[in-house]
C-alpha cells in the first residue's frame, strides 16, 4: 500500500455550500469519502488533511516526507500567493500533485498564476471533484513509474 496526503487549502471545508456554481454541490465529506474509495481501488492509503493556515499546510507538507510517498494538494486561494508554501513543497523529497476542482485558467487574472505550479509535478484543474481522483491516478502512474525516486521539475 502506498500511503498518501491528500491536502486541502483555505475554504475547502466549506465544499458544497460555497459558491456551488463554481465548485460544485458535492459537500466536503463526501469528497474525502470519494477519495478514499478511490484510493482503495489504486492500493493507495489514503489520508486526508484540511487547514485554513499557511503554516499549518507547511507543517504538513514537511511531516509527509516521514510517511507519505506523496501528495495531492490543492492550495486553494495559497496558489496564487504563497512563496512560502512554494517553497515548502521544493524543499520536500516526495512528489506533489496540484489540483483545482475549477478550471483556474479560464477565471479572473489573478487566479490564472500560480506561484506553486512550477514546483510540483503537474497540475490538474476544471474537473470538479474529480481533479482529485486525476490526481491520485497520475500520482500511482508516477510512483510505479519512478518508484521513490523524484523525478526533478524544470
Ligand atoms: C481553487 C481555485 C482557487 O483560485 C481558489 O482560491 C480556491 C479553490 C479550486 O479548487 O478551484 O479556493 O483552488
Amino acid at each position: 500500500m502506498q500511503s498518501i496526503l491528500v491536502l486541502h487549502g483555505p475554504n475547502l471545508n466549506l465544499l458544497g455550500s460555497r459558491e456551488p456554481g463554481i465548485y460544485g454541490q458535492m459537500t466536503f465529506d463526501d469528497l474525502n469519502a470519494r477519495l478514499i474509495e478511490a484510493g482503495a481501488r489504486l492500493e493507495m492509503e489514503v489520508r486526508i488533511f484540511q487547514s485554513n493556515h499557511e503554516g499549518v499546510l507547511i507543517d504538513q507538507l514537511h511531516q509527509a516526507q516521514e510517511w507519505a510517498r506523496g501528495v495531492v494538494f490543492n492550495p486553494a486561494g495559497y496558489t496564487h500567493t504563497s512563496v512560502a508554501l512554494r517553497d515548502a513543497i521544493a524543499a520536500i523529497r516526495i512528489p506533489v500533485v496540484e489540483v483545482h476542482l475549477s478550471n483556474v485558467h479560464g477565471r479572473e487574472e489573478f487566479r490564472q498564476t500560480s506561484l506553486t505550479a512550477p514546483v510540483c509535478m503537474g497540475t490538474i484543474a476544471g474537473f470538479g471533484w474529480q481533479s482529485y481522483t486525476l490526481g491520485l491516478e497520475a500520482l500511482k502512474g508516477y510512483l510505479d513509474e519512478n518508484g521513490e525516486r523524484r523525478v526533478e521539475c524544470v
